[in-house]
């Protein structure tokens, strides 16, 4: 039988990427994985092929917040906006409400958030909203439909290609949005992945990096069709999406014919794009490396900016760990004083005295490259250099 899947890229053994070590627990074992890219000829999903189940990833420690970054919240508010100008919801379920970062930006009697990480979801509750501890599936759809009737506006970001039952995911979301309701997903776009070398997109959290064409072969087989897209510069290039009921009178726009010329340009519909990207994977690890091995010649002192889970990909697919990089600096207060997977390298608070006497800043944050590069403008005045590893690593 011909297969219609094929294994393009293989990121080496990795750990578990949100999962920073405590100090008394650094001798431990730490639990590893296989982290193999896979691309499926027939949806044109592209996943990683070894999963790990949600609650194993997503728990009461879950150190995410996206209230870290000006520029989610910017995001947030600025899409919550337009909602509000342009499709007037009357109620409105985000799927993966983390800190209630978007939710915040409408009256509570209108928001329920879906947040399976307690730590997280106690943010918003304590704050009143109408949040749920739970994992999103067809259960808690039908619970909440008792609850609260239908909604019109589901939103949800950086959630989806997060869950790997997607069929269950999309039966629930149809149980509980309204026949002429909206639909927001925003995620990783694969086209700018693949475009800017971005291997670090894919960890066990992101089992899934969407492209228009894959997210549009899953809506249909629900009864959905995109009818916008827009392309976003967060988290190094998303994509949202705009979804609605066939039955739904409403225009395709432009942008989605846009989109899907795009991507079928660059071949994402066809093997060739992944075996190329996968060279240029392997090529970055090699120049990389020797960025790194470069400034350690020159007795140069090296340190880590934004301790994310991209950047847990990157260090151990290329071996760079604390030979090269003195610690890391972290605004998450669940991130500090704890050490990165893997690599074992210690996460210390962001503080401008930390940059004291540092020559070199891996930026491990590489997706909020403007906003810290902003910040940052004394240290690059008194000749701090950043090092980015992509679209190529280079100083900046
Ligand atoms: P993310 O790429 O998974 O969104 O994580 C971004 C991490 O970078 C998060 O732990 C917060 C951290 N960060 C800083 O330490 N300083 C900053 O200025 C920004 C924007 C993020």
């Amino acid at each position: 039988m011909k297969k219609n899947y094929y294994n393009f890229l293989d990121l080496g053994n990795q750990p578990l990427a949100n999962f920073y070590i405590k100090k008394k627990n650094l001798k431990k074992n730490e639990k590893k994985y296989r982290l193999k890219i896979r691309f499926d000829k027939e949806s044109k999903l592209v996943s990683i092929t070894k999963t790990f189940s949600s609650k194993t990833m997503f728990n009461n420690e879950y150190p995410y917040r996206s209230a870290m970054s000006k520029t989610m919240k910017n995001s947030f508010l600025k899409l919550s906006k337009e909602i509000k100008e342009k499709i007037k919801p009357k109620k409105i379920l985000e799927i993966g409400s983390n800190d209630g970062s978007f939710i915040k930006n409408f009256n509570k009697d209108m928001t329920i958030g879906i947040e399976p990480c307690a730590n997280v979801e106690k943010i918003t509750k304590n704050k009143r909203f109408n949040t749920y501890p739970n994992y999103w599936n067809v259960s808690l759809a039908n619970k909440i439909l008792k609850k609260h009737g239908k909604v019109d506006l589901i939103y949800s970001a950086n959630t989806i290609s997060h869950i790997k039952d997607l069929d269950d995911v999309f039966k629930a979301i149809k149980i509980i949005l309204s026949l002429n309701g909206t639909l927001i997903i925003e995620d990783p776009s694969l086209l700018e992945c693949l475009r800017n070398n971005a291997y670090d997109q894919f960890y066990n959290e992101h089992i899934y990096v969407f492209s228009y064409l894959s997210i549009n072969n899953l809506v249909k087989k629900y009864g959905l069709e995109v009818y916008r897209v827009d392309n976003l510069e967060i988290h190094g290039g998303s994509i949202r999406y705009f979804i609605k009921s066939k039955e739904k009178k409403q225009k395709i726009e432009k942008s989605v014919i846009n989109q899907k010329m795009k991507e079928i340009k660059f071949k994402l519909n066809s093997k060739i794009s992944y075996y190329n990207f996968a060279q240029r994977v392997k090529k970055s690890k090699e120049l990389l490396i020797k960025l790194f091995k470069n400034c350690k010649k020159e007795e140069k002192k090296i340190i880590g900016y934004g301790a994310t889970a991209k950047s847990t990909t990157v260090l151990n697919y290329c071996g760079i760990g604390k030979d090269y990089i003195d610690y890391f600096l972290d605004t998450t207060r669940d991130k500090q004083n704890k050490y990165t997977p893997g690599t074992k390298i210690l996460i210390k608070k962001y503080s401008i005295k930390q940059m004291k006497n540092v020559d070199y800043v891996f930026l491990g944050a590489w997706n909020f490259k403007k906003e810290i590069l902003l910040k940052e403008k004394k240290f690059i005045k008194s000749g701090g250099k950043f090092i980015i590893h992509t679209p190529q690593p280079k100083v900046l």
